[in-house]
């Protein structure tokens, strides 16, 4: 059947009216360019779709079939709309998301990957500690937190993503580098620690309470990168994510030591304020990091 979509627009209205004339009003068309379109789709069909009798008309029964299906192609029609219209808002876009300090090591690999199927979208990136990141969340301030467990205290929609062990690092040259390490050995040990609004500092310290030990923990720095370092040159020991250390753990600049009860485990999650309507795009990035973040960065 060779029918266009004109054709069927026409026809649905004249059903839905029963009129000629109300459907040309409504179509913004004459009445003779109605009939004409009428007339050329039951030409196609190969059977009359409306019927006179005295002023009025009515469906025919093949009639009333095809407006049966003219309303089945229209909400398909409408559903392959709004199907583009999303895909549209996933294409193009801005994300603003904040990331944990410890998380930057595999964030922007994620945002890459991300990147590469979504090439119309632009991203802000914010790096910050757990205690600037409840507050933003607070705030309501970005789309997407990438963060270690929020207090259960806080409104939020989280899911975990991925296991975040944390470690005890050396320099390869400490006399506990290689050996099997108790908790207790730790005491005597001078610890480069992260700043109080940290999430590593906060479950370190939680950890070694709940093990009654407590550490000497004098040195203190607002950075990953600034401990590592600090380990690097022998200033002590130092606690952090095992994402934080591919390139040092593989030139031999640092080893992580075999502790007992190590390591702790933490995990990522994705954070949002309960309730926040995510835009189209932000939708797709948590369902990217949820389905894909595991396997991207263990692939790398
Ligand atoms: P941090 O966060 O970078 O603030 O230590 C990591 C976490 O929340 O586990």
């Amino acid at each position: 059947m060779n029918v266009t979509f004109r054709q069927l627009k026409v026809f649905e209205a004249v059903a839905r009216h029963l009129s000629f004339t109300r459907a040309a009003q409504e179509l913004h068309l004459s009445q003779p360019a109605v009939s004409m379109q009428i007339k050329q789709l039951e030409e196609s069909a190969g059977l009359p779709l409306f019927e006179q009798l005295g002023k009025k008309i009515y469906l025919t029964e093949a009639g009333r079939e095809m407006s049966h299906y003219c309303c089945s192609i229209a909400s398909q029609l409408e559903e392959a709309r709004d199907v583009l219209e999303q895909l549209k808002g996933i294409q193009r876009g801005h994300l603003d998301i904040a990331v944990a300090s410890t998380a930057n090591y595999f964030a922007t690999r994620l945002l890459a990957a991300f990147a590469k199927q979504h090439e119309g979208v632009t991203f802000s990136l914010d790096v910050t500690n757990r205690a600037s990141l409840l507050r933003q969340l607070e705030q309501n301030g970005k789309d997407l937190v990438i963060m270690g467990l929020p207090p259960e205290t806080m409104s939020l929609e989280m899911e975990a993503f991925m296991e975040n062990p944390l470690v005890v690092i050396a320099s390869p040259d400490h006399a506990l580098a290689g050996k099997k390490v108790s908790l207790h050995q730790l005491q005597k040990e001078n610890f480069v620690v992260r700043e109080a609004g940290s999430g590593t500092r906060i479950a370190m310290e939680r950890f070694f309470n709940e093990h009654g030990v407590s550490l000497q923990t004098g040195m203190e720095m607002t950075s990953n990168e600034a401990i590592k370092q600090a380990v690097e040159a022998g200033l002590g020991l130092g606690i952090v994510s095992i994402h934080t250390l591919a390139l040092e753990r593989e030139a031999g600049w640092l080893v992580v030591l075999d502790v007992d009860a190590f390591p702790i485990l933490r995990h990522w999650y994705v954070v949002h304020r309960k309730g926040k309507r995510l835009s189209p795009i932000a939708q797709a990035f948590r369902q990217f990091v949820l389905s894909e973040a595991q396997n991207i960065l263990i692939a790398a």
